[in-house]
């Protein structure tokens, strides 16, 4: 039986957020589990980091969270009610963070739970962070609930992609401490949807938390993969072209098992990203972005798909500063 951590951020119980959230820990209680529930608001956790998570002091005149985080992790300094959380973090086998999308993030209370409990010297650094963070062998998820829809936060949505939403929390808490990150549970557009969807949606997170151990996580980089200090990813990216064979007949198209292993790629991070001409077009042609040792390597993970019968594959070395030389981000460093 595992120790599972829920940690919990909405101000109203009566809210769904809180719905789900009491439904995961009663699904896991009732499975065995030992559930430890950290409802922000209901504690009213204070958020804000400060010299009032120690009871020691590094420097009086300076204050260095950091520093003063790595000096109460070696004097036992912290405070009573924040060592309590951190104890909690520890024990956890599964970490699940519960709240309502709040401004394409996490609400203040949940944000500020993170700053003061993922502490630096008892939680991560002095060589702790992703496949050697404290969350190695262990999962974390979360449960979310938002105003808009799906097709909002698709990748031609109005609002950000999921992905990118959810990118501070999966790579920035999760991966970055070495937590296995599952696939996120959201109820969509909350508060606008029909009591009978809102039993589904109770429904379907009960079924999801029963089979929550034998679920794929997802993955991102290894820092083994990066050069040591700037941290750029060490593997080579290569452009695939795809275009279908002028003999290929009308029935060679992407099959199902062509999707299933272009997504097994893509969570593997071999594929980074793909654009797919629409079935029907004339001539049918794809690029994917793929991450290898060498040209051979990365033809030879599209060749054995069923869709390598029927298209001629190219490949070419991507310019690896492409991406920033055309980013808004980034000032031009090249003309
Ligand atoms: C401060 C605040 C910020 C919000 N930001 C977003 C947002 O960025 N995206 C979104 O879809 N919904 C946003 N919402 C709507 C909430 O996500 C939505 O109300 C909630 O998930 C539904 O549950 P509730 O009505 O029980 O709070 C926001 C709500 C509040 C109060």
């Amino acid at each position: 039986m595992a120790n599972i951590l829920i940690v919990h951020a909405h101000p109203e119980p009566r809210s769904f957020s809180s719905a789900l959230a009491r439904t995961a820990v009663e699904t896991f209680e009732r499975a065995g589990h030992t559930v430890a529930f950290s409802d922000l608001y209901a504690a009213a956790f204070d958020p804000v980091h400060s010299r009032r998570n120690f009871r020691t002091v590094a420097k009086a005149d300076y204050f260095k969270p950091q520093a003063e985080e790595l000096h109460a992790t070696r004097h036992a300094g912290f405070a009573p009610e924040l060592e309590a959380e951190i104890r909690r973090l520890e024990a956890c086998d599964l970490l699940v963070f519960s709240f309502p999308l709040w401004w394409f993030g996490l609400p203040a209370i949940l944000k500020g739970w993170i700053d003061r409990v993922f502490a630096y010297g008892r939680i991560y650094g002095e060589g702790r962070w992703y496949e050697r963070g404290i969350g190695q062998g262990k999962r974390a998820m979360v449960i979310m609930t938002t105003g808009s829809p799906p097709s909002a936060f698709g990748h031609r949505g109005l609002h950000a992609p999921l992905e990118s939403i959810l990118t501070p929390v999966h790579h920035g808490v999760f991966w970055f401490n070495g937590y296995a990150p599952l696939r996120p549970f959201v109820t969509w557009s909350a508060a606008h949807i029909t009591s009978e969807a809102r039993a589904a949606e109770l429904a379907a997170l009960r079924t999801r938390l029963a089979d929550i151990w034998q679920e794929t996580p997802m993955l991102f980089r290894r820092e083994a993969e990066h050069q040591k200090g700037t941290w750029i990813d060490a593997v080579p990216r290569f452009l695939v072209t795809a275009s279908r064979k002028a003999q290929a007949g009308a029935a060679d198209a992407l099959s199902p098992r062509d999707w299933a292993e272009l997504r097994e790629l893509r969570r593997t991070g071999q594929l980074v990203r793909a654009s797919l001409a629409n079935a029907e077009a004339k001539p049918w042609q794809a690029a994917f972005e793929i991450r290898a040792l060498d040209t051979e390597a990365a033809l030879a993970l599209l060749r054995p798909l069923p869709m390598g019968e029927w298209c001629d594959l190219m490949c070419a070395p991507l310019d690896p500063g492409l991406e920033e030389a055309l980013s808004p981000y980034w000032r031009p460093e090249r003309q």
